[in-house]
């Protein structure tokens, strides 16, 4: 018995990296799969076929059952029709792993509008029409599991990733949405910030071989159960994974208040910001916890 039999999953970008991972791990738990990937450059450059259907025979060689899809999720009518291979071919679609994407990192003084929107259509825009798509048949169905990939240079900020952590910043609170509009109808909406040596992090390694840690095989466990009905109870969170840890992000939310009766002006703000708010502020970008890979002696 596999935590996902008889499930029917679409899994976008599934033919690399932390994607490729998923689909063979929802497959390993017993769901049907469609794996979809256009075979682009990391940039969002050219199309290829292969990777898709490389990932799809892997599947089948381990006796599961996939079939590949080539449309790009950035297109809403593509999107539509990476849904509909999955209704078509196996019956539902139950679970949807947004997990597709691509980087042009620049400074924001050297993005151009083109790098903004190139980034932008497929993380945010590409999540919002696979999902458009999926949730009208998980309603129907009155069952749905959705998992956004985010990250967190959009959750904390990144430097150099203006585009990508717009779209990843808006993945997360189109996950926060969602969790509230679909939850009525039994539909499930969590987000994830994976990590792990791809194509999209080999710089960060500088060409030396990555720790066991950077595997991206180690982020679809926690996919996988999210996926699953045993997660019925999980809805609107956002987790991640760092070294073999998962983990879950605080929602942001007010830590601190100052108060006036009738409201401030600008002068009161200034006299007044640094004793109460200003002790609460917070740093951004992704300094590790201190804690994690350290086990205890
Ligand atoms: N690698 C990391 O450490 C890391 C960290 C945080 C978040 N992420 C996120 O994880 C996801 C997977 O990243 P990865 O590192 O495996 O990258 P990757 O480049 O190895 O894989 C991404 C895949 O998405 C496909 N793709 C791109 N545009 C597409 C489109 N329009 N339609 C369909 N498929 C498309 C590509 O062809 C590629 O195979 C991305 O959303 C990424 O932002 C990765």
């Amino acid at each position: 018995m596999g935590l996902l039999d008889d499930k029917v999953a679409v899994v976008t970008g599934a033919g690399r990296g932390i994607g490729r991972e998923i689909a063979l791990c929802l497959a390993g738990e017993g769901a049907r799969v469609v794996v979809n990937d256009i075979g682009t450059s990391l940039d969002g450059a050219g199309l290829a076929q292969d990777p898709a259907a490389e990932v799809c025979a892997a599947i089948e060689s381990l006796g599961g059952k996939a079939v590949p899809s080539y449309e790009s999720v950035s297109d809403f009518e593509a999107a539509g029709r990476i849904v509909a291979q999955a209704v078509d071919s196996f019956g539902s679609v139950d679970i949807l792993v947004n997990n597709a994407g691509i980087v042009r990192d620049r400074t924001l003084l050297k993005m151009d509008e083109g790098d903004y929107d190139a980034v932008v259509a497929v993380h945010q825009k590409g999540t919002f029409n696979t999902t458009r798509h999926a949730a009208a048949h998980m309603k129907e169905a009155g069952y749905g599991r959705i998992v956004n990939i985010t990250s967190s240079a959009g959750l904390r900020g990144n430097f150099g990733q203006t585009n990508y952590g717009a779209a990843k910043a808006a993945i997360m609170g189109m996950t926060f949405v969602w969790a509230l509009e679909l939850g009525r109808y039994g539909i499930t909406v969590n987000a994830v910030a994976p990590s792990g040596l791809t194509r999209m992090t080999e710089n960060l390694f500088g060409g030396e071989d990555a720790p066991a840690d950077q595997d991206p095989a180690l982020n679809a466990p926690l996919v996988a159960f999210l996926a699953s009905e045993q997660a019925s109870y999980v809805n609107g969170q956002v987790l991640g994974r760092t070294g073999f840890a998962y983990t879950i992000f605080q929602t942001p939310r007010q830590v601190a208040a100052m108060w006036r009766d009738g409201g401030w002006t600008p002068t009161e703000v200034a006299d007044h910001f640094h004793d109460v708010l200003g002790q609460h502020l917070q740093p951004v970008g992704m300094p590790a916890h201190p804690l994690l890979g350290k086990k205890a002696d």
